[in-house]
This record gives C-alpha cells, structure tokens and sequence, in this order.
C-alpha cells in the first residue's frame, strides 16, 4: 500500500483514527503498507497534521502504532520526508522554506532559499536519525520519498537543482544529498533494516526531469553502490510528479463536455 498522508496527527503525534486506519487495512489483506511521510527535519517540521519522525518523543506512539499493524498480519515502513521548497512559510511557524538553489515555488507561491552545505550535513543527520528511531519503533523499513517535488527530488531535478558544487550540476552530483543520506542511514540501522527510495518516473515539469532522467538515477545509484552498498538497500517503486506539474488531469470524454 503505497504512502498517503492522511491528516490525522496531533502535533505530530499518531493519534488512535490513525492506527485503527492501518489496522483495519492490514486485516484487509495488504502485505506491506507504507505509512503516510513523516517529517524529519526539527527546525522545518511538516504541519498539515502529518506525522513526525524528528523526535524520540514520537517513538512511543509510532511504536503503539508498528505494534497493531503488525498483529493484524502486515509489515509497516515508515516514509521519510523533507518538504523542501513545498514547506509553505504559514504551515512550519514561519521558517523560509529551503531548496537546493533559491526559486520562487509555483506550488506554494513563496521564495526558498538555497542551503548552505553545512545544512545539506545537518538534514543528511536529520534522515539518518528518523531512521534510528523509525527501527527502533519496530517498523520494517523505511521509504525516502524522492518523488513529487521534495526535497530530495528538488536536489535529483534539473529544474531545481542549479547549484555550482558538488550537489549540483552532474548527475553524480544531483544525487549526492540522496546517497549521503543512504550512507548515513546504513550508519545508524541494523545491516539487513530494509531502505527503499520513491522516485518519479518523470517530474512532468517544463525544464525537468524526463524518463532519461530517471534511469540514470537507477544506474547512477546501483554503480554509487559499490562505496554506499546502495545496491542492497536500494530499489525504485515509482513515485508521483512534482506538485506543480501542469499534465491535465481531467480529459473531458467527447459528446460529454461540461456546459458552459
Ligand atoms: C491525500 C494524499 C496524500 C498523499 N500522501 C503521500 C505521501 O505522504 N507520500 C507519498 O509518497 N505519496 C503520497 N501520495 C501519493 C500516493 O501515494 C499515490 O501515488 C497517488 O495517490 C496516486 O495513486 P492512485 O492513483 O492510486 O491514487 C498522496 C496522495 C494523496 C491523494
């Protein structure tokens, strides 16, 4: 079951609508749910009552919640997320959002502003803690999302990503946030703890990235293995596009249009 945020946390807390929603699909027969993103990052948090990951605080209710889906049979990860430039100014108590270059956001109509490597560092720390403690609160694994326009997309994006250094420009380069965070994750779970990554077929955004883009990401990915052991922990699911696509979504059926 792949990852929704469903809107029910309370400060960030898992609250019981929340588990007996995952309770009630385990006991439905999924075999491997991925729990809707839950924020990592302390300072930039995700508000729209989404879960967060960024505190050991938040493991005993993650732990209530692992525990109940894993007795009604399924296995549970955890989605790690950082919004990124998505984080509107108004939801994460006014913090500026961040990017990996400065843009005005045409999803949140609002300036990010580019990091410093030094807090590239610190996110990377931030990812490898919500893994610590998403295995410590007895999930299976843990998902990245590096889809639909985050963070870690923002980095992997053309579009986004117009940095001078060593996160931007080639390909090796643009995945660097993404494999120093697997790097640092493999640093802080068990050997065999399952981390997989969401990634977008295509960013379906002018200037961005298309499906050529993509399989280098795979093949980038699997060749960093040989000093990130990316290749075990690493595998692609296929994720939705940027949030701020403009691909149709309604395509009206002919002899149907609507009046007016
Ligand atoms: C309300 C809502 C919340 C979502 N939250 C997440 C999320 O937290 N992480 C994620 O990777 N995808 C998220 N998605 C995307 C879904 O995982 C899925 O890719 C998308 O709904 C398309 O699949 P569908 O056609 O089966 O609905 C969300 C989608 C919806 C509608």
């Amino acid at each position: 079951m792949t990852a929704a945020n469903l809107g029910w946390c309370t400060d960030g807390c898992v609250t019981d609508q929340v588990v007996r929603f995952y309770e009630a699909r385990a006991r439905g027969g999924v075999g491997l749910i991925i729990v809707g993103a839950a924020g990592v990052d302390p300072v930039r948090k995700n508000q729209h009552r989404m879960m967060q990951i960024c505190d050991d605080a938040y493991i005993p209710g993650l732990k209530n919640l692992t525990d109940r889906v894993h007795g009604a049979g399924a296995k549970i990860f955890a989605q790690l997320m950082h919004a990124g430039a998505y984080a509107k100014q108004t939801e994460h108590d006014g913090e500026i959002a961040v990017a990996p270059s400065e843009w005005f956001c045409p999803f949140t109509r609002e300036k990010a502003i580019a990091l410093t490597v030094e807090e590239i560092r610190e996110i990377v720390r931030y990812f490898g803690q919500g893994a610590r403690r998403a295995e410590a609160a007895g999930f299976d694994g843990v998902e990245l999302i590096g889809s639909a326009g985050y963070l870690i997309a923002e980095f992997l994006s053309v579009a986004t990503n117009h940095r001078k250094d060593a996160y931007g420009g080639s390909l090796e380069n643009r995945m660097r946030f993404l494999t120093e965070i697997i790097a640092e994750i493999g640093s802080q779970v068990s050997p065999d703890f399952p981390v997989i990554v969401r990634l977008s077929g295509t960013d379906f955004v002018e200037g961005g990235n298309g499906p050529q883009g993509i399989r280098g990401h795979r093949t980038a990915a699997v060749t960093d293995g040989g000093r990130h052991r990316c290749d075990r922990r690493l595998a692609r699911i296929g994720g939705a596009p940027d949030h701020q696509q403009r691909a149709p979504r309604h395509v009206p059926v002919p002899g149907q249009e609507p009046e007016g």
